[in-house]
């Protein structure tokens, strides 16, 4: 079966989509800067505990020019609670190269050359600031992905084929001219519908075209390699 179409997933976003304290209030293409500083703390923090500290972490440094000046020791002060300090050091690094700049890199590419951003951050940054039309593959994009073409490869050797799977959305249209609001459709989707356990596949837009769900295996996908 291949990927449903991404119009449906954008019209279920459009009805659903979650009002974060990192979203824009009307979708739109957002300032890189709150993009890429959510995508970080979002790394190793759940949407419900980044709000807070994230609209903290902003009044305190509103903008990359702001963040790259400062004393480490303050971004560090800032950072704590947040965990992975390794983290809040790539970060200060990635504001001063980005303020040497002049601003951040427009595409993926250049933004993975960047002290601290993988592939997943570079790819979200691009899609959801710059409408670069990318998929970011996080735990629950792979998962969605996984389910949809019933991959029974197991995590986590399967993460390069599920994010190069994922990236194939971007051949339909739909997906390609709102590649911020689809790729934070899937994070939605695979963080309220498409759960680990328990998926509500009867409110899923996709549902009825979703392999492992016809074949009733969506809550043993995405299978993960014996430890
Ligand atoms: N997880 C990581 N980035 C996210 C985003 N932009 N929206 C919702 N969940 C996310």
């Amino acid at each position: 079966m291949p990927l449903p179409p991404a119009a449906e997933l954008l019209a279920w976003y459009d009805r659903h989509r979650r009002t974060l304290p990192f979203r824009t209030a009307g979708g739109g293409q957002p300032d890189p800067y709150r993009v890429w500083l959510s995508e970080v703390m979002l790394q190793q923090t759940t949407v419900a505990a980044v709000g807070p500290r994230f609209e903290r972490f902003l009044a305190r440094f509103p903008d990359v020019a702001a963040l790259a000046a400062a004393p480490e020791p303050e971004v560090m002060e800032e950072w704590a609670g947040l965990g992975y300090y390794a983290r809040a050091r790539n970060l200060h690094a990635c504001a001063r190269a980005v303020a040497a700049l002049g601003g951040f890199p427009p595409t993926a590419e250049a933004l993975r050359a960047l002290p601290g951003i993988g592939a997943y951050t570079a790819a979200a940054v691009a899609a959801i600031a710059f409408g670069e039309p990318v998929v970011p593959a996080d735990g629950n994009v792979e998962r969605v992905v996984a389910r949809l073409l019933a991959e029974e490869a197991p995590l986590p050797g399967a993460k390069p084929r599920l994010a190069a799977a994922a990236q194939g959305f971007m051949a339909d249209a739909a997906a390609r001219a709102r590649p911020g609001d689809f790729a934070q459709g899937l994070f939605d989707l695979g963080a309220t519908i498409c759960t680990p356990r328990a998926p509500a596949c009867a409110l899923c837009p996709w549902r009825g075209e979703c392999l492992a769900q016809r074949r009733g295996i969506q809550a043993e996908l995405p299978r993960k390699s014996p430890k």
